[in-house]
């Protein structure tokens, strides 16, 4: 057997138990866990373009929610001198898994101080840092709306002047909940929309549908203007709570 076989037998042996990790943590808790499945390459390639379009430069780079690494993977190679990674992530088995896949990315090679995982929610994230780049995975269709406005609120704080916000929504899940969910959830998730779309209104400065995605995924990217990133508590016109 080849070279190539086998370190494409390893690469598919790691997906498929990285597969099964993300769905027994989404039966542990589905509300935290937000999916049961990692996000596909396609995906993670649209959630890190603002790192790609800023190649070359020392960045500060956020993920927030990176389960198994399926966005970690795509940030890692990506990594300019100088730059940093801080990737918070609230479930502790999935932060050891993470800790691993850095440890072991071949394009580390001992600059692991570079990247910093932190086994906590990303709301008591405190590292003294600001970001050029947040990458959120965050799956806000299962938050109540003080929590969305309490996170979304934090990132443009963590943000430099400039930087860039990623988040993505799964398609069709308000119409599921509509036809599957009590009226108490359905009525809650219709809140976090509408308080997101005063952030897009806001703040968007582009938004795709990766399609090759299961399910698909609305991308939103948003750019604050230099004057309310990095500052706290600004208020978001029409905000359901
Ligand atoms: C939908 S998964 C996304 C995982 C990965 N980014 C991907 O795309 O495959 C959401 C992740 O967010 C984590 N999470 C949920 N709430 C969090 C919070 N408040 N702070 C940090 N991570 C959180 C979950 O444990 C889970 O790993």
């Amino acid at each position: 057997m080849d070279n190539w076989t086998t370190s494409h037998d390893r690469v598919l042996a790691q997906r498929h138990a990285e597969g099964w990790m993300f769905l027994i943590e989404a039966g542990r808790d589905l509300g935290t866990t937000g999916a049961v499945a990692p996000s596909g390459v396609a995906l993670a390639r649209t959630l890190t373009d603002p790192v790609r379009a800023r190649a070359g430069r020392p960045l500060n780079i956020l993920e927030a929610g990176a389960g198994t690494g399926a966005v970690t993977r795509s940030l890692l190679p990506l990594l300019s001198p100088g730059s940093r990674l801080d990737v918070a992530e609230a479930n502790p088995r999935f932060a050891s898994r993470l800790r691993q896949l850095a440890a072991a990315h071949p394009r580390m090679g001992g600059r692991e101080e570079r990247i910093r995982i932190h086994p906590r929610r990303v709301e008591e994230l405190d590292t003294g840092r600001h970001y050029d780049v947040i990458v959120s995975g965050l799956p806000f269709a299962n938050f109540t709306p003080h929590q969305v406005e309490t996170i979304m609120d934090r990132y443009l704080e963590l943000l430099h002047p400039g930087g860039t916000l990623t988040y993505f929504a799964y398609l069709g899940t308000r119409q599921a909940r509509s036809l599957l969910a009590s009226r108490a959830r359905a009525r809650r998730h219709r809140a976090v929309e509408d308080l997101l779309t005063g952030y897009h209104r806001q703040y968007a400065t582009g938004c795709w549908t990766v399609w090759a995605n299961l399910p698909p995924a609305k991308v939103w990217q948003l750019t604050p203007p230099a004057s309310t990133a990095s500052r706290p508590g600004h208020a978001v016109a029409g905000a359901a709570r």
